[in-house]
């Protein structure tokens, strides 16, 4: 009888320990999985990395004659991308007067799109004609090959090597498209 007695406890508890754990089983595999929201990155950032040949430049060490798409660079758009806060953000450290002249101090939004220069980096004026298109472009890929003494601030727009702290949504990712490089440097190039 004793024996009966603890044969039926036994498997009560195994019983219950087999619920327990089957339980347990479909309750981990209903949890939904949610990936952490990351803050966006730039708003010109592409996943894309285009391949590009870095040679020796003319007026600095480091050119990249090809360009780094199959269409040609339109300076309209490379105006707007150099611009914009989001993208090139380049007035925050460079004055160009052409931009400049865009602002009309009684409209608030030429003042926020084309006024603010910083004086971080030179002035842009005349880069078209001190500097090839494919230094221009090297300039703007990586400038640490374009000024490789100067331990310079500029971003590095299209480059995933030798980068520091970059933040974990832009990791694997370019600040700006190769193709916004291209629009870019078509804009640099008619500063002369
Ligand atoms: C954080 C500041 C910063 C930003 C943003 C920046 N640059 Fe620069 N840039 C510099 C500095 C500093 C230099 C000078 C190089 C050096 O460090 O000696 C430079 C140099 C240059 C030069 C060479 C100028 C010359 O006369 O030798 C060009 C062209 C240029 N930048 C274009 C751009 C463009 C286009 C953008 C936006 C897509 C941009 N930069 C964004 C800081 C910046």
């Amino acid at each position: 009888m004793k024996h009966t007695i603890r044969i039926i406890c036994t498997s009560i508890v195994a019983c219950t320990l087999c619920l327990i754990m089957v339980a347990d089983a479909f309750a981990q595999q209903r949890r939904v999985v949610r990936k952490p929201k990351l803050p966006a990155c730039s708003a010109g950032a592409s996943a894309v990395l285009a391949r590009y040949k870095v040679e020796k430049g003319e007026a600095l060490p480091a050119t990249i004659r090809k360009s780094l798409t199959k269409k040609k660079g339109d300076a309209e758009k490379g105006l707007e991308a150099a611009v914009n806060r989001g993208k090139g953000n380049c007035l925050a450290c460079h004055q160009i007067a052409s931009v400049q002249a865009k602002v009309d101090e009684s409209d608030a939004e030429t003042v926020k799109t084309y006024g603010n220069h910083g004086e971080l980096g030179p002035p842009l004026n005349g880069v078209g004609a001190r500097y090839s298109r494919g230094e221009l472009r090297m300039i703007l890929v990586d400038p640490k090959k374009a000024f490789p003494d100067a331990d310079t601030v500029m971003p590095a727009y299209h480059t995933r090597n030798g980068l520091k702290d970059v933040s974990r949504a832009c990791q694997r990712r370019v600040m700006l498209s190769a193709q916004s490089i291209e629009d870019i440097v078509a804009f640099l190039e008619g500063l002369k």
